[in-house]
């Protein structure tokens, strides 16, 4: 059975990497993991269900039980249900966000949460976004890359993407909000956020995202890069 390729990108939160994996993946016609929705989509069920955040063993049953599917719309605009709710508008705010990486830190959690992300791993490929996509759920993956951006930009962008959505938010209290969770991320003793030995690092400030599709692009072999229909 010949290995299917993966493509993994890491990064912390604002530095482009949800829009960069998933262009990447439409180019390549690969499949998508969003590994970050997974944790937010497990810290609002466990917060549907009054279940305490700070216990590990509680959130892991509740890892367990949440059924989470990802739905992509006619749009193009990927979906996440919840225990059948769509959940995607609160995933996406910064209170969801906080709570994902509250729960992300439990070791049980992260555990009961491998084998649905290995399940995406399917051909013709798969490009997989997240904290730990190198270093431990997929550290055989052929190609790796480690994408930052100034924690200045980096809030920016967020502040930028929440008005989008018309959620509105202060600057300076959301560069504060990810500078805090960028250091429990980068701190916590299980898969703390940090490029795998193998990672090309690509620092994407100031840098158009056009470049930055292809500089990630360019860590793959020419011939995966024609793209192929996802199956
Ligand atoms: O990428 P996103 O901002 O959606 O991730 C939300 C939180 O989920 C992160 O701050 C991190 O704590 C956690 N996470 C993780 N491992 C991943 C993806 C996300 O711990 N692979």
């Amino acid at each position: 059975m010949p290995r299917i390729p993966v493509l993994t990108i890491d990064g912390p939160s604002g530095s482009g990497k949800g829009t960069i994996s998933r262009a990447v993946a439409d180019r390549l016609g690969w499949h998508y993991l969003d590994s970050g929705a997974i944790y937010r989509a497990v810290g609002l069920a466990a917060a549907w269900e009054n279940v305490d955040l700070s216990d590990p063993e509680a959130v892991a049953h509740c890892a367990a039980r949440t059924e989470i599917r990802f739905e992509t719309a006619e749009s193009g605009e990927l979906h996440v249900i919840v225990n059948g709710k769509d959940a995607t508008r609160q995933l996406r705010m910064e209170t969801a966000g906080a709570a994902a990486s509250a729960i992300a830190a439990h070791p049980p959690v992260r555990a009961a949460l491998v084998d649905l992300q290995h399940r995406f791993r399917r051909l013709p490929g798969l490009v997989a976004d997240g904290r730990d996509m190198g270093t431990v759920i997929f550290p055989d993956a052929p190609y790796k890359v480690f994408l930052t951006a100034s924690a200045g930009e980096r809030a920016k962008r967020r502040h930028k993407q929440l008005k989008e959505k018309g959620v509105s938010v202060n600057l300076d209290s959301l560069l504060h909000e990810i500078a805090a969770r960028d250091e429990r991320d980068a701190g916590r003793a299980v898969a703390p956020l940090k490029p795998a030995d193998d990672a090309v690092v690509v620092d994407s400030t100031g840098t158009p995202i056009t470049e930055v599709i292809e500089r990630v692009l360019s860590v793959l072999p020419e011939k995966l890069r024609q793209p192929r229909q996802a199956s």
